[in-house]
């Protein structure tokens, strides 16, 4: 099947009541393992590329490989997702490419570092959703900013410095329109988000129950929603590698999320980790290989192991098959 909207593949786990994992991906082992994990557990899947994605892969590498993956897996929805867009030409070049859903980050200015106004924030976003809109392309968007500035995503701290505040974000989604919001609860991108296991109190859970409250039919966004499993830093460590003790958010907060609004579930460090652990672990125990797929097949099967396991966690496994892609072009009637 092509790819399919990512509107619908929320409207289903709404009406499911359950998450959809969105994958980031820059390679083609990376969406091999998210395809194989999507056929393992028969899940509709969400892959993302963010720009930093889409410039190493020179765009239509990625993209291409993309139809290759519809191809060869024709009974699993999968959307295409920009993530991040830091503007309304980044969100306009996926969705000429092909990209069936793109993420406007109004929340920071172009530069993907500094907080933005809530008026810049919703003038770019409402700009973007009218141009997604009819073409039938989702658009999420993001109010409140995350933490982290390791990937260059997030207005650095500790993610609790500009949380989501849940009466800005049912003004945000009245003026745009946007199908799916990211909402900041104290999260942050890559491996270092917590120096203890977080709690819910940690995480604000309690912000995102009134955010959903105030938006019951809006799709909650989790971003930053790596586990950060210890095991994979285990292995990273044990072969050499230097990675400093952290943790990431809990799957239980996760499916607290998942039970209260929460549709897409955004996870690219828990893959980021198990490719280099796994790669390592070829370096170390046997340095005289040098064929490029000794290390990538081990590497591609420890994403995919994740990526399966999430997609159980998230409850989208099981649910490929339960209903069938609505073109873009009826999309785009149904928003008009
Ligand atoms: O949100 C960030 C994703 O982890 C992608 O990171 O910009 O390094 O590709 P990236
Ligand atoms: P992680 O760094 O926690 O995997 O978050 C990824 C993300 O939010 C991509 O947009
Ligand atoms: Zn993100």
């Amino acid at each position: 099947m092509p790819l399919v909207s990512m509107r619908q593949l929320l409207d289903e786990a709404a009406k499911g009541g359950y998450g959809v994992g969105a994958f980031n991906v820059n390679n083609m082992e990376q969406i091999q393992a998210i395809m194989e994990a999507a056929r393992e557990t028969r899940s509709p899947v969400i892959v993302q590329a963010s720009r930093g994605a889409r410039s190493y892969s020179q765009d239509s590498y990625l993209f291409h490989l993309m139809i290759a993956a519809t191809e060869l897996y024709p009974e699993i929805p999968v959307a295409m997702h920009q993530d991040h867009g830091n503007s309304v030409a980044t969100c306009k070049s996926a969705i000429d490419q092909g990209y069936t859903s793109v993420m406007m980050d109004g929340s920071l200015m172009e530069d993907g570092k500094t907080p933005s106004t809530f008026e810049y924030n919703v003038k770019v976003t409402r700009e973007v959703v009218e141009l997604a809109h009819a073409r039938g392309v989702t658009v999420e968007g993001e109010i409140g900013t995350l933490g982290g500035i390791e990937d260059g995503h997030g207005a650095g701290g500790s993610g609790l410095e500009h949380l989501t505040d849940p009466d800005q974000a049912a003004e945000f989604v009245k003026q745009t329109g946007v199908d799916a919001l990211a909402i900041a609860i104290g999260t942050s991108h890559g491996a270092y988000k917590f120096s203890s296991k977080p709690t819910g109190e940690t995480l604000k859970m309690d912000r995102l129950i009134e955010i959903h409250k105030k938006l019951p039919n809006v799709h909650l966004v989790m971003h930053g929603s790596s586990s950060v499993p210890k095991e994979l830093q285990d292995i990273i460590n044990q072969y050499g590698g230097k990675l400093k003790p952290t943790w990431g958010v809990p799957v239980e907060e996760i499916q607290l999320g998942i039970k209260n609004g929460v549709r897409k579930v955004n996870v690219d460090t828990d893959n980021r980790l198990a490719m280099t652990g796994a790669i390592r672990k070829v370096f170390a125990e046997t340095p005289e290989k040098f064929d490029p797929r000794d290390y990538l097949k081990p590497a591609r099967e420890a994403m995919k192991k994740v990526v399966a396991q999430r997609m159980k966690e998230f409850g989208q496994a099981g649910h490929a098959g339960d209903y069938t892609p609505i073109p873009l072009s009826e999309m785009a009637k149904m928003y008009r």
